[in-house]
């Protein structure tokens, strides 16, 4: 694997997949590696000639702080990972390759996506998350871009910059992939202590018990019931939502035939997770 650390270094060694006609797939990623990212890593391997990956925490689409400093690094058994799945070339620039002095960051006009959800609850991550994504497609330029629908409403919202920028990326929103009871796998899961990592799983049986249990009609009531279920269990709810699958329009009747898809974001703690799940 070629670990590069400079966009000029990036642009060079790419220059040269390029010139043999290789289509380059790409994962970003802000390290803390696990076999979400891995399963990534392997769609890109499977549909591409060259699979690119980053490691990078942007600072700039924490909303807090706190949160930034203690966001989980492994660089050593990501450089592992990341090598044992076949990555042929890692960007792993330092925030100062990424935000130079002079940079004069860009307003992204996502409209209504980042009024709701993670956006209502993060002010100015999705701006953070566009300045970035924006970045580093403009510098890997790649074929085909590889991202985690746990993710449900970044994955929209980087539809929507790849659409206002221009970026000719074919977009694939990979599964969730998901430890044995459920939970979600996350970066931030590292955090958890054994009791935490156990009330954890909750999030995955309200999910599925509202997709089990939905009927057509007036659906607010599973979302109070999902609440409910969570504050019982320790947790500290921002949301549980049920939204249009396709825009993420909030919904309050069904139809029983839109696809839906529920998200939930809640505190163990300080540790924020959130997950989803499609009707
Ligand atoms: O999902 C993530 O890990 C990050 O938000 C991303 C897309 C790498 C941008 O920093």
């Amino acid at each position: 694997m070629i670990i590069v650390k400079t966009l000029q270094d990036l642009t060079r060694t790419l220059r040269r997949f390029r010139d043999k006609n290789q289509t380059i797939g790409f994962v970003p990623t802000m390290g803390a590696l696990h076999q979400g990212h891995i399963s990534l890593v392997e769609k890109a391997r499977l549909d591409c000639d060259i699979c690119v990956v980053s490691i990078f925490v942007n600072p700039t689409q924490f909303n807090n702080p706190e949160d930034f400093k203690k966001y989980p690094t492994s660089i050593e058994s990501d450089l592992d990972l990341l090598e044992e799945t076949g990555c042929h070339l890692l960007f792993l620039p330092d925030v100062a390759e990424i935000y130079p002095v002079s940079d004069n960051s860009e307003k992204y006009e996502l409209g209504y996506l980042e009024t709701i959800l993670e956006g209502e609850y993060r002010p100015g991550h999705f701006q953070g998350v566009c300045q970035v994504v924006d970045k580093l497609l403009a510098a890997v330029e790649p074929d085909d871009l590889f991202l985690g629908s746990k993710d449900y409403q970044q994955c929209m919202v980087i539809k929507k910059l790849t659409e206002l920028k221009s970026h000719p990326a074919k977009l694939h929103f990979c599964p969730t992939v998901r430890e044995n009871d459920g939970l979600a796998m996350s970066s931030r899961n590292r955090r958890l202590n054994s009791n935490q990592r156990d009330k954890a799983a909750h999030i995955y049986k309200i999910l599925s018990f509202i997709r089990d249990n939905i009927k057509p009609g007036y659906i607010d009531d599973y979302k109070l019931r999902g609440k409910q279920l969570l504050e019982e269990n320790g947790f500290k709810v921002d949301y549980v939502e049920i939204a249009k699958a396709e825009n993420l329009e909030i919904m309050h009747e069904w139809d029983g035939k839109t696809e839906l898809v529920i998200l939930i974001a809640a505190y163990l703690d300080d540790i924020r997770l959130i997950d989803n799940m499609k009707v």
